[in-house]
C-alpha cells in the first residue's frame, strides 16, 4: 500500500521528471532522482531549487518551504540507489526498448513489494511491463507538462496490473494534490486520442483552403473559447512531438483514417520549422516578423469551431463506447489535462446530440472518408434520445 511515508524515485531528470521529482517532495516523499546523462540530475535539481526560490521572491512560498521540498530529493548515480524505493516513476526517452530494458535491470535491485510506473505518453503499458519477471507491478501515471501546474494524471493499468493497483496509486495521486482519471491502456490513453481532431481537423481545414490558419485559430479562441488556437499550441508543444504522437496513435489503431496525419504537419517537421522554440513553426518568432492576420467572419468562425468540436465530441463518445474511462474522467481529462473551456461529453449535451451526429454524417456524405464515421453510440444514443449526463 502507497502511502506519504513511501519512498519515491523518480528516473530520468528531463521536463518530466524533473517536474514529477518536484511534485512527489512537494508531497512530503523522500525522492531519489537519478539520470544516466552525468549531471544531469543535479542540474535539474539546481533548476527546481532556483524556480521555487522565485516563488519565494513572489511571497508565494516560504524560504524554509523550498529548503525542506529539496532536502527530501537526493541525487544517485546507479539504479542501485533505488533499493529502499517504494515506487518509481519511469520518465526517459520515448523508446519502448529503453524503457523496457530499464523495468528489467531495475527488478534486479528494487524490493518485491515495490511499484514501477512509466510516465509514458503513446507507448502500451502492457507491452512494456511484458519486460518484468513481475509485470504486476507495473502501471502507467501519466503526468501533463509542466507537472507541478497541470493537475491531470492519467492512472493506466497495464493487461497484467494487479487488482487495486490502479486505485491505490490514484488515492496517493489524489494525496499529491492532483487529479486523477483511471484510463484503459489503448494508444493515446484519454488525453492523446480524444484531443487529436483539435490539430488534425484544423489542419485539414486549412489544407482545403477553407480558411488559413490564423483564421482557425482565432476562431477557435474566440468564439470556441479555447486558450490557445490549435497552430499556436502545435507551435508550442513542439511539431516534431505534436506529430510524433498522432503518428503513433494512428499507427497503433491499424492506420485508421480518424487519426489520419497531416501532409502540412510532415513538411514542417522536415523542415524544422519546430515552432517556438526553433523560432519558427507555423508562426514566426523572430525580431520584427510579420505574422498572417485573422479575417474577420462570423459565419466562417462558427462553421470552424463546429466542425471541429463535433470531431472532437466524436472521439470522446467513442472513447466511452469503448470504455477507455467513464464520461466524467474523459470530460475532467480534457479540462485538467489540456485545459478544454468545458467537458467535451458535456458540451455535447448543450449543443444536441442530434446536432453533432447531423455534422459528423453531412461531412461522412461529402467526402466519403472513414475519417468522418460518427461513433455508434453517438448513433444509438441519438437513436434512443440520451444525452451522456442527467
Ligand atoms: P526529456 O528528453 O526532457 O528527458 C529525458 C531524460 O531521460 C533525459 O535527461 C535523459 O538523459 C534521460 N534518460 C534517457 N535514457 C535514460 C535511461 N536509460 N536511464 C536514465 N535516464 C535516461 O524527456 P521528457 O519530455 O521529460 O519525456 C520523458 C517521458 O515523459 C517520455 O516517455 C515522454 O513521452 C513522457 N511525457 C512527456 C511529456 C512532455 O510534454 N514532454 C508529457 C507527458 C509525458
Amino acid at each position: 500500500m502507497l502511502s506519504e511515508k513511501s519512498i519515491v524515485g523518480v528516473i530520468g531528470a528531463g521536463a518530466m521528471g524533473s517536474g514529477i521529482t518536484q511534485v512527489a517532495a512537494s508531497a512530503g516523499h523522500s525522492v531519489f532522482l537519478f539520470d544516466a546523462k552525468e549531471g544531469a540530475a543535479n542540474n535539474a535539481l539546481k533548476k527546481t531549487e532556483s524556480s521555487l526560490n522565485k516563488l519565494v521572491e513572489k511571497g508565494k512560498m516560504s524560504q524554509e518551504d523550498v529548503t525542506a521540498l529539496c532536502s527530501r530529493i537526493t541525487v544517485i548515480d546507479s539504479l542501485s540507489g533505488f533499493a529502499s524505493a517504494d515506487l518509481i516513476i519511469e520518465a526517459v526517452v520515448e523508446i519502448l526498448e529503453v524503457k523496457k530494458e530499464l523495468f528489467s535491470a531495475l527488478e534486479k535491485v528494487v524490493n518485491a513489494s515495490c511499484i514501477l510506473a512509466s510516465n509514458t505518453s503513446s507507448l502500451s503499458v502492457t507491452s512494456v511491463a511484458a519486460a518484468c519477471t513481475n509485470p504486476e507491478r507495473v502501471i502507467g501515471l501519466h503526468f501533463f507538462n509542466p507537472a507541478p501546474l497541470m493537475p491531470l494524471v492519467e492512472v493506466i493499468p497495464a493487461l497484467q496490473t494487479k487488482d487495486g493497483l490502479a486505485e491505490d496509486c490514484k488515492s496517493l495521486m489524489q494525496a499529491w494534490k492532483k487529479v486523477p482519471v483511471i484510463a484503459k491502456d489503448t494508444p493515446g490513453f484519454i488525453v492523446n486520442r480524444v484531443a487529436r481532431p483539435f490539430y488534425g481537423e484544423s489542419l485539414k481545414i486549412v489544407e482545403e483552403g477553407i480558411a488559413d490558419m490564423a483564421t482557425v485559430d482565432a476562431a477557435m479562441r474566440e468564439k470556441g473559447g479555447f486558450r490557445m488556437g490549435p497552430f499556436e499550441l502545435m507551435d508550442l508543444i513542439g511539431n516534431d512531438i505534436n506529430y510524433t504522437v498522432t503518428e503513433t496513435v494512428w499507427k497503433q489503431f491499424y492506420y485508421d483514417a480518424r487519426f489520419r496525419p497531416s501532409l502540412i504537419q510532415k513538411k514542417m517537421v522536415e523542415s524544422e520549422r519546430l515552432g517556438r522554440k526553433t523560432g519558427k513553426g507555423y508562426y514566426d518568432y523572430g525580431e520584427n516578423a510579420v505574422n498572417p492576420v485573422a479575417k474577420t467572419d462570423d459565419d466562417l468562425s462558427s462553421e470552424i469551431v463546429i466542425r471541429v468540436l463535433a470531431m472532437l465530441i466524436n472521439e470522446a463518445a467513442d472513447a466511452l463506447y469503448y470504455k477507455i474511462a467513464t464520461a466524467e474522467d474523459i470530460d475532467l481529462s480534457m479540462t485538467k489535462g489540456v485545459n478544454y473551456p468545458k467537458g467535451l461529453l458535456k458540451w455535447a449535451d448543450e449543443i444536441g446530440l442530434e446536432k453533432v451526429l447531423s455534422i459528423l454524417d453531412s461531412l461522412y456524405i461529402e467526402y466519403h472518408d472513414d475519417r468522418y464515421r460518427a461513433s455508434v453510440l453517438l448513433r444509438q444514443m441519438v437513436r434512443e434520445n440520451k444525452s451522456f449526463f442527467n
